[in-house]
């Protein structure tokens, strides 16, 4: 009930909290500093409630980013009786992360989390046993995922199978959530397991399904107030809903974990469960039996790394899919780009350089969908002052990602969907400092290199395969970007339309080995007959042909005519002094439509 009553009016119902909680806390709770220096200002807290009641509890990111324009970019803020220092903006929060690493690095586990993780797996924890647990996992997914052909393979075979579930719904409108969410799952699974499910196998979807719903209820309004007022616990039915979860992915998993260790054959490593085990009982074997390698690390572990490695990457290409189908004009650059660079065959990771929009337009969603809007709580290690102010050992930090994806003073255009922000003026990709959707620091996500080639095979192929549009009746405008609350940023509930794309490919006529003699030689003679009179030729198509074709042809034909054949008059053409014809390189310059000449210069050389 309290959920609902959250839910729906937080700030009145705030209100009578507030008196109850002043009563409860009233004695336990100081606002004041103990004056080791100046502290980072802030709105003035109430007793007990502190900043609470001025903020957005559905979206907190957006009061903290307005506070900021007002107090600076490193601020004080009160959740209840916790105090959080807020830091701003691309430059202090870098300043933090990187050059402060150690001083900003741990992490503030929050209530509901540490109830279930107690200090184990890797996104909650701290210390020796986050340490050991972050090393293994990096190691392991370097060993059987990220960076790796095998793991670029595994994604283009799931995606491959997301094709199929798409293609399924023949155009007619869907959710994306759950087939997009099954597919990148089962990368991490692969990963982690060893091996894929069905998408029709019902533990396997159910897993994904709590993962998400989880994710969701871990942002709630009532679940942040039980964060901060943990005795409010039994009142919350989406704590309890959050128990339930918790304990039946222990259950699928210890299910699974039994089967592994049956099964295991220490010489051949199927994925990291296996991997850890092997490294467990070597360590027992060598009387090392207080590692941290122990059974509740690998269940949280595992776990930490099936609801982080899902729903994240699942979220942002569902943001990519909702903006294509909402800017139709840039999905139509994407498309011809992906048409004229890569045609129909399999894309890959590899190509990524030469699809500079394609690479622009997915860094532009991650940017702007701002999936983690606060990074996950950081808490100071030591006490350490910093631009000026003295921020305790112990304190709660976050770093405000939001206030550095749309900061003013770095992004030309902080709030719209803009590719261009990723390309400089010859339409080539360029990297941003300030693109930092992954976080930066010691608690970096950990997952970026995976997830980075997860977005591009996905994103890439889907936009290869189909044209997105709202469902019918829904216009391009009425498709709303207002996020759903949850601990990360989904899209609003939507459906879509996937039509399937259709590739002419002319290359393949202009070059048809079984229409022109010499396909691939500059052979003008294609267009003569033996009495060197000229012949119109079926295969020449460079206009494309039907419905669609171009428009202009008539006029470029005209246009090519006289242009060609009056310089041809007056010019002789050659290459530049020192070059030799065999020199003049025919190797087109791949641009966004078009095949141009590589760059070159000629001399013409007048006639008359
Ligand atoms: C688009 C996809 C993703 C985004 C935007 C993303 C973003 C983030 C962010 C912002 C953090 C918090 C960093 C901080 O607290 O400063 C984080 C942490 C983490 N992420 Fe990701 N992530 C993504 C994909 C993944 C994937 C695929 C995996 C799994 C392989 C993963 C595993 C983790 C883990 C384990 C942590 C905790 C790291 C630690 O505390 O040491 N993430 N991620």
């Amino acid at each position: 009930m309290l959920d609902l009553l959250l839910q729906s009016t937080s700030v009145s119902l705030l209100g009578t909290l507030g008196v109850l909680l002043l009563v409860y806390f009233i004695s336990s709770t100081s606002f004041s500093s103990k004056g080791e220096g100046k502290e980072p200002p802030g709105p003035r807290p109430l007793p007990v409630l502190g900043n609470l009641l001025q903020l957005d509890l559905k979206r907190p990111f957006i009061t903290l980013l307005k506070l900021s324009k007002k107090y600076g970019s490193v601020f004080t803020v009160y959740l209840g009786p916790q105090k959080v220092v807020v830091l701003a903006g691309y430059k202090t929060v870098k300043e933090a992360l990187i050059n402060y690493a150690d001083e900003f690095g741990e992490r503030d586990p929050i209530r509901i989390a540490q109830e279930d993780d107690q200090g184990n797996g890797v996104v909650w924890s701290n210390g020796d046993s986050w340490r050991d647990m972050r090393r293994f996992v990096l190691t392991n997914l370097r060993d059987f995922g990220m960076g790796k052909k095998a793991c670029e393979d595994k994604i283009i075979e799931e995606c491959g199978y997301l094709v199929e579930v798409f293609k399924g719904f023949n155009g007619e409108p869907f959710d994306t959530t759950q087939s997009v969410n099954y597919s990148v799952s089962n990368i991490i699974c692969s990963i982690v397991y060893g091996s894929r499910f069905e998408y029709s196998d019902p533990k396997f979807t159910s897993m994904v399904d709590k993962a998400n719903r989880r994710i969701e209820l871990l942002g709630s309004p009532s679940i942040q107030m039980y964060n901060l007022f943990p005795w409010l616990g039994i009142f919350i039915g989406d704590r309890r809903e959050i128990l339930k979860i918790n304990s039946s992915f222990k259950e699928e998993n210890s299910a699974m974990f039994h089967h592994l260790k049956e099964t295991l054959n220490p010489q051949m490593c199927r994925g990291l469960v296996d991997a850890f085990l092997v490294r467990k009982q070597s360590l027992e074997d060598s009387g090392n039996t207080n590692s941290n390698f122990h059974d509740e690390n690998l269940m949280m572990t595992v776990k930490n790394l099936f609801v982080a490695g899902t729903e994240t990457t699942a979220t942002t290409i569902r943001w990519g899919l909702l903006l294509m189908a909402k800017y139709p004009k840039i999905q139509d650059r994407v498309q011809e780009e992906i048409s004229t660079v890569i045609g129909s065959r399999q894309v890959q990771v590899e190509d990524r350089k030469s699809l500079p929009f394609t690479d622009a337009v997915i860094h532009e969603t991650q940017r702007l969908a701002n999936i983690v809007p606060m990074a996950l709580a950081h808490r100071t290690s030591q006490d350490v002052t910093f631009q000026g102010f003295f921020i305790k050992k112990g304190t709660v930090v976050y770093p405000l990602l939001t206030s550095v994806l749309y900061d003013e003073s770095e992004w030309e255009k902080p709030h719209s969907f803009h590719p261009a922000h990723f390309l400089d003026k010859d339409g080539k990709f360029v990297k941003r400092d300030a693109f930092m959707p992954f976080s930066a620091g010691r608690r970096i996500c950990l997952g970026e290199g995976l997830a980075r080639m997860e977005l591009f095979i996905f994103f890439t192929t889907l936009l290869q395969r189909f044209r997105f549009t709202p469902a019918p009746g829904v216009s391009e405008d009425e498709l709303d970007l207002t996020p759903r609350v949850g601990l990360s940023l989904n899209p609003s509930p939507h459906k879509l339309c996937a039509g399937t794309t259709v590739f002419i490919h002319l290359t393949s006529v202009l070059y048809d080995e079984s229409e022109w003699e010499k396909p691939l030689s500059f052979h003008p003679v294609h267009f003569l007959d033996k009495d060197g009179k000229f012949v119109k030729r079926d295969a020449f198509m460079p206009f494309s042909a039907g419905r669609r074709m171009c428009l202009g042809e008539g006029l470029a034909q005209m246009e090519l005519f006289i242009f060609f054949t009056t310089l041809l008059q007056r010019f002789r053409f050659t290459p530049a002094p020192g070059v030799s014809e065999d020199e003049l390189d025919l190797t087109p310059r791949v641009g966004v439509r078009t095949l141009n000449p590589s760059p070159h210069e000629l001399c013409a050389v007048p006639l008359m």
